[in-house]
């Protein structure tokens, strides 16, 4: 069973070393059948049995290993690949690590309004979006850029407000900040590389892509088996708009049958309702592991 891996083809995947992204993107990865471990130690990790390496990195330098060609794909949030302007191609949006980039400034100041910031010195770590945001509305401020802990330097006078980060607001109320403006709303996507890749490489982009995305759909969707009269299944049908074709096994009762199908979640719990008023019985909900479309 001892294949030998050759390193060159191996898909070179980034994800956050540490931080917001990191779990959630390795349950992701595990979530479709990519094994490993050690990633809290290593920078590199080879995985057991998809031909895949993961390098672990801050989420700040994704973006540009990507567009580099260092990595083949990444999974890094919104924020950082608008902020550094990247030439990649974002080929999913995750809907986790979901953020905002605002505008914030001290309870204690009389700054309300994007317009206050007009002459004022605003502290970041974005300084690509922000100076974007208020160029676009000409206003003028005198940018800051620091790398981290922007949020006390209001405190530490070395700016009048900032622009950073919000995902809790936990942050910015410790700090005695209040958000003022959203300039970008961001989650986490999986980007890929714009350089040529080899047949291989594309071939396995090709798999981890259909992989993923059953995963995903996987998540979003529920397995419903329920009973109901014979003469109800048009109208059953009807109501399951994902149902092109349902199992449907006769039961030993006479008329009745048994329905299986698959069900999108956020329509679950109106979809059973309108099932029991068209006489259906019995619905039983249950999770799906996996699906490949
Ligand atoms: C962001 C931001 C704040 C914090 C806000 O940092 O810089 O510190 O999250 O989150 P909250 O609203 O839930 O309190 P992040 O963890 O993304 O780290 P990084 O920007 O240094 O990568
Ligand atoms: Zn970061």
């Amino acid at each position: 069973m001892n294949r030998t891996k050759d390193s060159s083809t191996s898909l070179r995947i980034a994800i956050q070393k540490s931080g917001r992204l990191t779990d959630k993107t390795v349950d992701l990865l595990h979530g479709i059948g990519i094994d490993f471990d050690n990633y809290k130690r290593n920078l590199m990790v080879k995985t057991r049995n998809f031909d895949v390496e993961l390098l672990l990195l801050r989420d700040d330098d994704i973006p540009e290993y990507v567009q580099d060609g260092v990595c083949d794909l990444g999974f890094v949030g919104a924020n950082v690949t608008r902020e550094t302007q990247a030439d990649v191609t974002v080929l999913r949006g995750l809907n986790y690590g979901n953020c905002r980039l605002s505008l914030a400034a001290p309870k204690s100041a009389d700054i309300r309004t994007a317009d206050d910031f007009d002459g004022k010195k605003v502290a970041t770590s974005y300084p690509n979006l922000t100076r974007d945001f208020f160029g676009n509305k000409g206003i003028d401020v005198q940018i800051v850029e620091i790398s981290g802990a922007v949020e006390i330097a209001p405190q530490l006078e070395v700016a009048d407000a900032i622009v950073d980060l919000v995902s809790t607001g936990g942050t910015l109320r410790a700090n005695g900040l209040i958000e003022l403006e959203t300039i970008m709303e961001s989650e986490t996507e999986l980007i890929r590389t714009n350089h040529e890749l080899s047949p291989g490489k594309k071939e396995l982009i090709e798999r981890f892509m259909v992989r993923m995305d059953g995963h995903l759909q996987a998540g979003k969707s529920r397995y419903m088996m329920l009973n109901a009269p014979k003469g109800s299944v048009d109208e059953i049908k009807s109501i399951i708009p994902s149902m092109k074709s349902p199992t449907i096994v006769p039961l030993a009762e006479d008329e009745m049958v048994a329905i299986h199908t698959v069900v999108p979640f956020n329509e679950l719990w109106l979809i059973m309702e309108k099932l029991k008023e068209a006489g259906a019985s019995d619905i039983v909900i249950l999770p799906i592991e996996s699906m490949i479309l």
